[in-house]
């Protein structure tokens, strides 16, 4: 019999042998930005969580800076929507203004934003629409658009979470096009349709209007399919690629850690934090201890970049 337990004596040689430790670089945060002024409002399915007018950004981001953490993942939820979501990749959009503004004043913050046009859009889908069908390659000049005038803002990384085929060489194509060679592509590639985006749909007021995303996100039993989905992404150029939402989906992101060299990002979605967090207002869990267990499982699986909503709470339980 090997005695496992001579190394799971006591706290300090516990502490010595722990093969994951969490870094308060490995997460980010999201941020959600919305129009108006003097605005803080609370997501209800999200505790903890705010959509913030720009001139209340300070409050956050303050924060997020004394926290240390490795960057902010940006959504822009703009006033007025329509099919074309125009507002996605207009110069003075919510998100670009947004941009602008934490450039200017919190330029030490490393800014990912979000590049997919449902928060934009009347009908709530990622992209262009034909009765019931989203087409693809017509929405792609579009995405492009919307990264190109991202990058132009300021961002320093974009992310695509659209998942329309094609849009990471498009967008590629487009950045390097504007002189924007130097901007990253974190791809949202094995991006599964989950029930688990619930909460950040009231978040984002990205609901779709009709159907469902069935047609463009991945069917959660497919592992393999998501392999190749990331393959292609990094053929397309993407620099990191990401797996979505991230519980249920360890398996896959730990075959992408086997597979791949490049970084991977994993997402620890809407869904997921709510549970957390309803559980824990309950006395059901215990929220802190829960966190960390979970976030430690995603390291673990092979995610270098964790986004999480528990960021903030996260970085003082390290
Ligand atoms: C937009 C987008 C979504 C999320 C990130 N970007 C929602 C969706 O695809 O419906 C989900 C994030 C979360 O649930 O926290 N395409
Ligand atoms: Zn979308």
């Amino acid at each position: 019999m090997y005695r496992f337990r001579r190394l799971r004596r006591d706290e300090r040689i516990r502490s010595i042998l722990q093969e994951t430790r969490l870094h308060p670089k490995d997460l980010i945060y999201p941020l959600f930005v919305t129009e108006g002024m003097d605005s803080k409002n609370p997501v209800e399915s999200m505790p903890g969580v705010f959509q913030y007018s720009i001139d209340r950004l300070d409050e956050i981001l303050e924060q997020v800076r004394e926290a240390g953490i490795g960057g902010i993942l940006l959504f822009g939820i703009p006033h007025h929507k329509d099919p074309q979501g125009s507002q996605a990749y207009a110069a003075d959009g919510i998100t670009q203004r947004a941009v602008r503004f934490m450039k200017e004043k919190y330029p030490e913050l490393y800014l990912v934003v979000d590049v997919c046009l449902c928060e934009y859009t009347s009908h709530g889908h990622c992209g262009m629409v034909n009765g019931d069908e989203i087409l693809n390659d017509e929405t792609l000049p579009y995405l492009t658009k919307m990264a190109v005038s991202l990058a132009e803002a300021g961002a320093d990384m974009v992310a695509p979470s659209d998942m329309m085929d094609g849009r990471v060489a498009a967008i590629r194509a487009g950045l390097d096009q504007a002189g924007f060679t130097q901007v990253p592509i974190m791809a949202y590639s094995a991006k599964f349709a989950s029930a688990y985006y619930g909460p950040f749909r009231d978040a984002a007021h990205s609901a779709p209007g009709f159907g469902d995303r069935r047609s463009y996100q991945m069917d959660c039993a497919n592992g393999k399919e998501a392999l190749r989905e990331m393959e292609a992404d990094i053929a397309e150029g993407a620099d990191i690629v990401m797996v979505k939402p991230a519980l249920t989906c360890l398996d896959v992101l730990k075959e992408a850690a086997l597979s791949f060299t490049l970084p991977l990002a994993v997402y620890n979605v809407s869904g997921e934090y709510a549970m957390v967090k309803a559980a824990a207002e309950r006395g059901w869990i215990d929220e802190r201890r829960i966190v960390m267990e979970n976030l430690t499982a995603m390291k673990r699986a092979g995610a270098k970049i964790i986004i999480t909503y528990h960021a903030l709470d996260a970085v003082k339980w390290i």
